[in-house]
């Protein structure tokens, strides 16, 4: 059994009398220590999917049938009290936007004494000791006295390692970081996804790293899910998908890469782009940028079978070449 098994997920919103859905059928499985990254274009779902996971789907928005099991417990079936037994303690979050997270108006010190309080039952000294410690681990210098600065008191990065350090506190088994360096300045960003990479292997916590970015993930994961228009069109070992994609989005996606283009030259674009929600196309939500798609395509949602969802995955020697 797998630590979380996510199956099978919807998530719809009211639109006129009838709804709209942001997530058609997800399925996702993470095992103890497992970094699984999911990628797709902006509006694919990939925030959808780890709101749901955390029971974060603000209204009018609602997981409308699946199940989410962490340990074989089935999270939509908790209360909200239960819940947050397991929210930023077993399950932590990593925003974009580390303010999202931080309280402008309190110290670091207070947020991270906060956080340890709601979730453990332990003394001020001990608490003070354990977050000057997590600081320490995200490598911010001067760990002691940067307990009583405010959050604008630090630069984008360092408040983005604070945010890291809080979601460590709780010694979590899963992390979900949604897109974690795409606020920060270009020179920092690959030093905060090494660190996530780094205290996530040192601590045996799994990740599921969200992003729009193929080549981080080929960096930092194991294994891949591709997301579009609220579906997984393709998953498997990083490894496999990156050597050879089977579905045309995903082939596109790898395209695009600057490391995959040749020196100078013009840097590749899947023409068109995802459709709204509200506004999907017949069959498979791709066919109108694909130019393998044939009748079939347009007519019948392509089901997710050894790895992909597609009618004419490139077969292995043509994703290759
Ligand atoms: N409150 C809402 N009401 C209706 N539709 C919504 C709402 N919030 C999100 N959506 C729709 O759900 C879909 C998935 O959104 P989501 O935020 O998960 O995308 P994403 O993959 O995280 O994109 P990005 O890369 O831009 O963060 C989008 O089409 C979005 O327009
Ligand atoms: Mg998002």
């Amino acid at each position: 059994m797998a630590m979380l098994d996510v199956s099978d997920l919807h998530v719809a919103f009211p639109r006129g009398k009838s709804e709209v859905e942001a997530l058609r059928g997800v399925n996702l499985t993470l095992e103890k220590g497992e970094r699984l990254g999911v990628v797709g274009e902006s509006g694919a779902g990939k925030s959808m999917l780890a709101f749901a996971i955390l029971n974060l789907i603000a209204e009018p928005g609602r997981v409308s049938q699946g199940r989410i099991e962490f340990h074989g417990e089935n999270l939509l079936d908790l209360s909200e009290r239960d819940i947050r037994g397991i929210r930023g303690n077993r399950i932590s979050m990593i925003f974009q936007d580390p303010m999202v997270t931080l309280n402008p108006v309190l110290t670091i010190g207070t947020q991270m004494v906060e956080t340890l309080k709601a979730h453990r039952r332990i003394t001020d000294a001990q608490a003070h000791r354990l977050c000057v410690e997590k600081l320490k681990q995200v490598a911010i210098p001067s760990a002691e006295s940067r307990l009583d600065a405010y959050p604008h008191e630090l630069s984008g990065g360092l408040r983005q390692r604070v945010v890291i350090a809080i979601a460590l506190l709780t010694d979590p088994e899963v992390i979900i970081a949604d897109e974690p360096t795409t606020a920060l300045d270009v020179t920092i960003q690959a030093e905060i996804m090494a660190l996530i990479l780094k205290l996530c292997r040192d601590n045996d916590v799994a990740l599921i790293l969200i992003t729009h970015d193929l080549g981080v993930v080929a960096e930092v994961t194991e294994r891949i899910m591709i997301m579009y228009a609220g579906l997984c069109v393709e998953t498997g070992s990083t490894r496999g998908i990156i050597r050879a994609p089977r579905h045309p989005y995903t082939a596109g996606l790898l395209k695009a890469l600057p490391q995959f283009a040749g020196r100078g030259a013009r840097l590749y674009q899947i023409p068109g782009s995802m459709p709204p929600i509200t506004a999907l196309p017949t069959g498979c939500a791709y066919h109108p940028r694909c130019d393998r798609a044939t009748a079939e395509c347009r007519s019948r949602i392509p089901p997710l079978e050894h790895g992909h969802a597609c009618f004419h995955p490139l077969d292995q020697t043509e994703a290759a070449s």
